[in-house]
């Protein structure tokens, strides 16, 4: 029976994506500006036509609404699709704002569309990989990329644009984990709450485009200041949304906090480093790859555990 397997990365997001023009195509009402990263990865084998649907995550069945949204995701992929198995497995822990669902939708249609007999270029797969998890869009390829939102309402403008390969600029993104359990509200739930009640979203969908722009100059002549300072920018506008929706989306840990001045500190005493979160307690912090053991060494005081992640490739096949 044919079948295929595929790896893809997460990407922590530069500039950031919160909300959304269209729920159910993940159409955001922001652009953003992303770095896939190695170390971390999806990989995921797709069964084209078995006796019946199953879906694994970690070698652990996945049932009820999760196995759902896997499977809606085959059927867009091929609407007459037969009975599938995913089998799907992280190296990183699964929905606790580390981007498990930007690698998993990556993962899971380049695998389901070339089991399904389907050769579709990276721009189609992302538009495809967009509909599971928005975030996954931009994890089609490898280094720096940029989802523009679009403008049509099908979404067929909606999708990533590689800036520049992994090997364009040596730097880092140190992991600092604080929990490890699954984030108390999704991502478009607290997306959705934040664009209906938060009186900063507003303010927040119309400073995005001069955010995207300053990144994009930032990494085209690979100037990391420029880059932190507006990553950093970014990632609190993004909170101050968040924790000004009602009620309110606080995803912060005290970790979370003492990391934030921990890296605060560690820029005061000379050393480019700047932080950035998602829907969840973890700070992620760029810096110069040759930097990165010296943060990883302050950040470890306050976390469960710390990675040390360097730009990865793009999405690609794999032997199963
Ligand atoms: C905070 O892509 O997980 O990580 O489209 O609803 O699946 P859905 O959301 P998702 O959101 C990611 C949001 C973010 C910022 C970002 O990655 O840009």
């Amino acid at each position: 029976m044919p079948s295929a397997t595929a790896i893809a990365h997460p990407n922590i997001a530069l500039v950031k994506y919160w909300g959304k023009r269209s729920i159910p195509l993940n159409l955001p009402a922001v652009g953003s500006v992303s770095l896939t990263l190695g170390g971390y990865r999806t990989q995921t084998a797709v069964c084209w036509g078995t006796e019946r649907d199953l879906v694994f995550l970690d070698n652990e069945p996945l049932l009820g609404g999760p196995a759902k949204r896997v499977l809606d995701f085959l059927d867009l992929v091929d609407p007459g699709r037969p009975q599938c198995e995913v089998r799907s497995d992280n190296n990183f822990p699964s929905g606790a704002g580390l981007a498990s669902s930007a690698s998993a939708f990556a993962a899971l249609a380049l695998a389901a569309s070339a089991a399904a007999g389907k050769t579709l270029d990276p721009t189609a797969l992302s538009i495809v990989a967009r509909q599971g998890s928005g975030s996954a869009c931009r994890s089609l390829w490898g280094g720096f990329v940029e989802w523009r939102p679009g403008e049509r309402d099908d979404g067929s403008d909606s999708h990533g644009i590689p800036l520049a390969a992994a090997d364009h600029w040596d730097l880092a993104m140190v992991v600092a984990v604080v929990h490890d359990g699954p984030k108390p509200t999704g991502s478009t739930q607290g997306m959705e709450r934040s664009r209906l009640t938060s009186p900063f979203f507003h303010q927040w969908v119309q400073t995005s485009d001069a955010d995207i722009a300053e990144a994009r100059e930032a990494i085209a002549i690979r100037d990391l200041p420029r880059l932190g300072r507006v990553m950093e920018a970014s990632t609190f506008k993004m909170h101050a949304t968040m924790h000004t929706s009602s009620p309110p989306l606080l995803y912060w840990h005290p970790g979370t906090v003492a990391l934030l001045h921990e890296v605060a500190a560690a820029r005061a005493s000379g050393i480019e480093a700047w932080s950035t979160m998602d829907a969840g307690p973890q700070v992620k912090v760029l810096c110069a790859s040759a930097d990165a053991d010296a943060v990883a060494e302050r950040l470890r005081e306050h976390a469960l555990r710390v990675d040390v992640l360097r730009p990865g490739g793009p999405a690609r096949l794999v032997d199963a």
